[in-house]
């Protein structure tokens, strides 16, 4: 049975069964060609140096299992194999990763193995945002499947890179027949697995409250995640995690997902009656229906597939690092970001020049480094009823238009950033007058509208163009360094009247490969200005639109207590830098909370750091104190910005929370602890540190010191005296000596 592989630095392949073995320091993913030409899945997990074939499925005779006509014996069915890409139509009963309409209307496509490369580094894949590498970071193999039948070809691209416990997987599909077929659901991959007790953790949620984070066991069954919205979405993040129920932070094992796309997305979960777990992501195939001209091929998007055997921590940090390195195609991906203060919750659509420069000369008394104007500067836009699409100064609020703000920041030393909706439109608008037509929407029925707005059909070059030039026009004569690009609709009535009616299956994805090609034109174009994507807060938080933005704006929840459990989620799976938050005033917005500034302050300063509030209503000694944060905010960002984070408690399960940044020197470390309610005769709890040296000794708070050992096994107590609800400690840590 043992197979001998040759090994081809990252891929080591065999022959007789053709077996490939993907493998680093990290974990082993393997899959071969079994009988009848199918491509099974043997094995994802721990790195093992050497495979002898022990995953090959076992040859069973199960009942109500057909089996190829072709061979004799009933011992072999695909409705139980563990396979890496199964079709539809044939023997397996469960979820197909592929389902194609053929010319002549059925739906049945099973592919077989053709062939196969392996190539140094990694491909681009065409239109899409995907993970990059050198020739020496990473290595992909290619396999060629065919569907003689029905006359197709399929590509799946695995990608594994070497400093990484990451595997990438995209498949593609190719009309290689005479007729036009309908790919109806193409999902990037697709991973089986025969004997798993996991538990399904996943994030989710609403408006203002997104990232909830949910565990749950598997049972029999079929779990689905996804989004019909166009969009990612604030229900329900395109990520979730397979994972050991006894997963700790540090322990256990742990499979992660996440999927590069911003469109309607799909996760299929589910399990079988002999508990065998299959696992799939990719567009959603609600209302998909993708019209495949011969000759022409459709690219899925990309997936990441994280292994950790060393629980939660481990695969956040791989996802971590994979999006800093090789996701985020920005200039900024690595550089410190700038200290903004927003003006939307201080002044929403109410300002002028004069209004604007006294924040601005306020927020530069307070150290800040960019000012960034919301909503409400372009067309009439007096309130979110109109003008959407009219990129154009607001003359009445802003006579001189925007240089005049953009230049007085430079002189400060300060930046200046500016809002946009590109996306959207408002009927109250002269781009709704002269193109009615641009709309998402199906001529003669009846629309959904959101917000008293309707969404562009990014499908349209022409609209593209125009969004480009505006834009384009707007970057250079305001002289902007920043730009934060909203979405405040999700998608409804998605229809193109160009497209003829077999083509309508089209819109909501080619939409996201407009929007992709637009953000291309525009990055590359102008590699200076830093992108913030948001939309309604952290509505399309995900690693597609990481690659062209590098931060978010992770909710329009600005309540320190509620940001615990939205950035805690968030950590999960994408890096703090990306993490816009915003210290506001109170009481909150969105809950009428009040909170005291210093716990603002350090949950603001978990992240991307930001103000959302009018410097000039603050008092003398709050301007003091946010003088502080900022000042120290500075002196930390690097390590909190691209340190190691660790998540210490959870806020979804106590009332405390706690996390803390690691340099990956370990020399410097910052941890903070927040005690959301307080009680009479206070229970005390202690703080355990990560991510400390043992042998090294740290000075903490430049109070007393103490070894990484002793910190870590032991703790400390973090609150001795009760301050009230939602206080918070801060810890610096620096070593002060290395230990024998
Ligand atoms: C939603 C965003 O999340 C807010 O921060 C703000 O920019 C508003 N839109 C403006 O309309």
């Amino acid at each position: 049975m043992s197979a001998a592989f040759q090994n081809h630095d990252l891929i080591s392949v065999a022959k007789d069964p053709l077996t490939f073995h993907l493998h680093n320091r990290y974990l082993s993913y393997v899959l071969g060609v079994d009988e009848q030409d199918i491509l099974a899945h043997h094995y994802y997990g721990s790195a093992v140096d050497h495979y002898s074939n022990l995953r090959r499925y076992p040859r069973l005779m199960r009942h109500f299992a057909p089996s190829p006509e072709t061979i004799e014996t009933r011992d072999f069915s695909l409705s139980t194999l563990p396979q890496e890409f199964p079709g539809s139509g044939g023997a397996d009963y469960r979820e197909p990763a592929i389902v194609v309409k053929l010319a002549n209307g059925s739906q049945t496509v099973n592919f077989l193995y053709d062939s196969y490369t392996i190539t140094a580094g990694k491909p681009e894949l065409p239109g899409l945002p995907a993970t990059f590498a050198n020739e020496d970071e990473a290595q992909t193999l290619t396999v060629k499947l065919v569907e003689t039948d029905a006359e197709l070809e399929l590509y799946l691209h695995y990608t594994i890179f070497r400093d990484l416990p990451v595997i990438t997987r995209s498949s593609a599909v190719k009309n290689v027949g005479q007729k036009p077929v309908q790919v109806e659901r193409l999902f990037s991959f697709s991973l089986d697995s025969p004997d798993n007790e996991l538990d399904l953790l996943h994030l989710n949620g609403r408006y203002a409250q997104e990232r909830n984070v949910t565990v749950e066991p598997l049972s029999t069954g079929i779990k689905i995640l996804d989004s019909k919205r166009g969009a990612s979405g604030h229900t329900q993040n395109p990520f979730c995690a397979l994972v050991d129920p006894h997963a700790t932070e540090h322990s256990g094992e742990v499979f992660g997902f996440s999927l590069i796309y911003s469109g309607s997305h799909k996760s299929v979960i589910q399990m079988d009656g002999y508990n065998q777990v299959r696992v799939q992501m990719g567009i959603n195939d609600q209302g998909f229906a993708w019209w495949l001209e011969p000759q022409k091929v459709l690219q899925s998007p990309e997936a990441v597939l994280v292994h950790s055997g060393h629980g939660l921590n481990e695969m956040s940090q791989a996802f971590h690092q994979l999006f800093l390195d090789h996701l985020m195609h920005s200039d900024f991906s690595r550089k410190e970001r700038p200290i903004l203060l927003n003006n939307w919750e201080a002044t929403y659509f109410n300002f002028n020049e004069d209004d604007l420069k006294k924040i601005i000369a306020s927020s530069h008394d307070l150290g800040i480094e960019m000012f960034v104007l919301d909503d409400g500067w372009f067309g009439e836009r007096d309130a979110a009823t109109s003008s959407l699409g009219d990129w154009v100064v607001d003359r009445k609020k802003l006579p001189n238009g925007l240089k005049p703000l953009s230049d007085y920041c430079h002189q400060l030393g300060m930046q200046f950033g500016l809002w946009f909706e590109p996306e959207m439109i408002s009927v109250k608008s002269k781009l709704y007058q002269d193109h009615p037509n641009w709309v998402l929407e199906v001529p003669g029925q009846r629309r959904s509208i959101d917000r008293s707005q309707f969404v562009l059909n990014l499908g349209r070059q022409e609209v593209r163009d125009y969004l480009l030039e505006r834009m384009s026009y707007i970057i250079e004569h305001a002289g902007l360094d920043y730009i934060k690009w909203d979405m405040n609709r999700n998608m409804t009535e998605v229809y193109d009247e160009r497209l003829s009616p077999d083509e309508q299956g089209e819109v909501s994805h080619r939409y996201i490969l407009g929007l992709y090609d637009l953000l291309d034109a525009l990055t590359q174009k102008y590699p200076q200005v830093l992108f913030e994507s948001c939309s309604g807060g952290g509505g399309r938080y995900d690693a597609g639109m990481l690659y062209y933005m590098p931060q978010t704006w992770t909710s329009d929840n600005t309540d320190a207590i509620a940001r615990l459990k939205i950035q805690y989620g968030t950590s999960l799976v994408y890096p703090i830098v990306s993490m816009g938050a915003h210290v506001s005033a109170v009481p909150n917005e969105q809950t009428g909370r009040m909170t005291p500034l210093r716990t603002r302050g350090l949950v603001a300063s978990s992240g991307n750091l930001g103000y959302e509030l009018n410097p000039l209503n603050l008092l003398d000694n709050e301007k003091q104190e946010v003088k502080q944060q900022v000042a120290w905010y500075k002196e930390h960002r690097a390590l909190i910005q691209f340190g190691r984070f660790y998540r210490i408690q959870d806020p979804f399960k106590s009332t405390r929370t706690a996390w803390m940044f690691v340099s990956p020197d370990k020399k410097q470390a910052v941890a903070m602890y927040f005690n959301v309610f307080s009680e009479a005769s206070m229970p005390l709890h202690m703080l355990n540190f990560v991510g400390l040296d043992p042998a090294v000794k740290y000075s903490v708070n430049g109070e007393y010191t103490a070894y990484g050992s002793e910190l870590m096994h032991i703790g400390i107590y973090p609150l001795t005296q009760n301050d009230g609800d939602f206080d918070s400690a801060v810890f610096e840590l620096k070593a002060v000596e290395q230990g024998s």
